[in-house]
């Protein structure tokens, strides 16, 4: 990449935007387990919060492949390809998982059904969130900060928040901030 004369990306906002998918996900397999039959109030609860998190989760990893990654294979070559090539594994099995919860979680929202399944299904999710968010921290991101700039970071931040539906930003940015 040419040398650029403008300031580079602050990364330290993306340790935030991970720990509000680390901490829900990690919470939310077992509250759908602990949902006793016939609780509807409590199944509504839960069920609206899993869609939330789910969206979140999309919309972050959505706006990563739109506005970060070809960037970064474009601009950092080898010291990018390799790293991107695992993390493309990681979201696919992110993604199997996230369409099985998208496919189950209104059956359950609607009668209850599937809870069982829709904890392993966000299980799973967890298991493969877990290594792909880490490997982001730890390899994408000090990359990001040689080579994506401030102005172009900006703008991945803003692609989350203009696809969340404006009674749902509140609570996404509260959650960041625990
Ligand atoms: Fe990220």
């Amino acid at each position: 990449m040419a040398q650029v004369n403008e300031p580079m990306a602050d990364v330290r906002d993306m340790f935030l935007a991970h720990t509000m998918p680390r901490r829900e996900f990690r919470l939310l397999p077992q509250l759908v387990r602990d949902v006793t039959p016939g609780d509807l109030e409590r199944l509504e609860t839960v069920g609206a919060h899993a869609e939330h998190i789910c969206l979140v989760l999309h919309l972050h990893h959505e706006g990563e492949d739109l506005l970060l990654w070809p960037l970064l294979v474009e601009r950092a070559g080898e010291e990018a390809a390799g790293i991107a090539r695992l993390m493309e594994e990681h979201q696919a099995a992110i993604e199997r998982a996230y369409k099985e919860i998208t496919e189950l979680l209104p059956q359950w929202r609607a009668a209850a059904q599937h809870g069982l399944r829709l904890a392993g299904a966000l299980s799973t999710l967890l298991t493969a969130l877990v290594e792909h968010l880490a490997l982001e921290e730890k390899e994408i991101l000090p990359l990001t900060e040689r080579f994506i700039t401030a102005a172009e970071w900006k703008r991945l931040g803003e692609h989350g928040m203009a696809q969340t539906p404006p009674e749902a930003l509140p609570q996404a940015l509260g959650m960041g901030m625990l």
